[in-house]
């Protein structure tokens, strides 16, 4: 498979994605959450070019990146203003907000949906690739449809070969998982998807408490298919079971562990053990990448320790249930 090539974030590479944008083709760029895939936001036949490129429904809306807050409402209308004050207590910053969608927002963005995503990332290199190009960005994580969401340049390489005219290289994201959904466009706002913006800290900032949700229901339309998933089968447990299930699993089963401890001296079943760390910014970091590794060894299955069932391990958690199905 021919590739894409990866270029450091120069000001020159940054004016040629620039170009790129402006000629209808796509760019992988970093966010501080994940590379995202980009696209003229305005061009029907830029952002047709994501969908082909991911193998992505085109019912599935993408979010639109932005330089600032005061360009909210060129792309939205009827902005409620928590949806602003929001905005401007976390832009920069790993939320997306989803507001009535503008006059002139091309359906193709918003998968023919009456709201649209909006978020300005917290990455220097998105910034000034915003500025410049000066309009705004359509970009879904850069991965293919389903698959884990890349959070270094050369991930986005192997995943999507040579569908990104240019990659962007901004080191690997900060953050590690994407960003915290919240859907204005309801009575009441809700959090669509979990981030490392934890619910708490978009609760407090809104002088609020979100709806409680039925735990495990779809909440952003698109996400009933697993996403997230490496192709090795994986399992979510406790350390307890994670121990009961490696003393028991067959010789022949070479298994891969995520876990938050150390291996214990006793167990010896695992081909490989990964301590991750106990602080949830610092997993949420790690975690992707180290999904992909442990993918590319060809491992039988990949048992991941469960996170401590807290606010600050939520996101963690949706995307562990994600990559590895119901807790079991
Ligand atoms: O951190 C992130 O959000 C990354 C970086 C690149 O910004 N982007 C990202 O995009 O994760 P994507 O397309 O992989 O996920 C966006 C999610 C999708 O589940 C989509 O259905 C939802 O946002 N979404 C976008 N616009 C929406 C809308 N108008 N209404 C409901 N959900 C929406
Ligand atoms: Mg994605």
């Amino acid at each position: 498979m021919l590739s894409a090539q990866i270029v450091d974030a120069t000001d020159d590479n940054i004016d040629k994605a620039v170009d790129v944008l402006r000629r209808g083709e796509l760019v992988a760029f970093p966010t501080e959450t994940v590379y995202g895939l980009g696209a003229d936001a305005c061009s029907t036949q830029a952002v047709e070019r994501i969908f082909a490129a991911k193998g992505r429904p085109t019912n599935h809306p993408l979010i639109v990146h932005i330089s600032n807050v005061s360009e909210l409402t060129q792309w939205a209308t009827a902005v409620p203003d928590s949806a602003m004050k929001l905005a401007e207590a976390f832009w920069p910053g790993p939320l997306t907000v989803i507001l009535k969608r503008g006059a002139g927002v091309i359906d193709g963005v918003t998968g023919g949906q009456p709201t649209i995503g909006l978020r300005v990332p917290a990455h220097p290199v998105a910034l000034k690739l915003l500025r410049r190009f000066g309009g705004g960005i359509a970009a879904p994580s850069a991965n293919r449809f389903g698959q884990i969401s890349p959070t270094k340049a050369v991930h986005v390489q192997q995943g999507l070969g040579s569908s990104a005219a240019l990659i962007l290289d901004g080191g690997s994201c900060a953050v590690g998982i994407e960003s915290s959904i919240v859907d204005f466009t309801g009575e009441l706002p809700r959090l669509l998807r979990p981030g490392m913006l934890s619910r708490a800290a978009i609760e407090t900032a809104l002088g609020i408490d979100f709806a409680p949700d039925n735990d495990g229901a779809p909440r952003v339309s698109g996400s009933l298919e697993s996403h997230y998933a490496p192709q090795t089968p994986a399992r979510w447990l406790d350390a307890e079971n994670m121990q009961a299930a490696l003393t028991s699993a067959p010789d022949r089963l070479t298994t891969g562990v995520i876990a938050l401890h150390e291996q214990p001296a006793a167990v010896t079943a695992a081909s490989v053990w990964r301590n991750l760390s106990s602080d949830p910014d610092a997993y949420a970091h790690e975690l992707y990448a180290q999904l992909r590794e442990l993918d590319a060894l060809n491992l039988d299955l990949i048992l991941i320790e469960t996170p401590p069932d807290t606010d600050e391990w939520e996101a963690v958690r949706d995307r562990l249930r994600r990559a590895a199905g119901t807790l079991v």
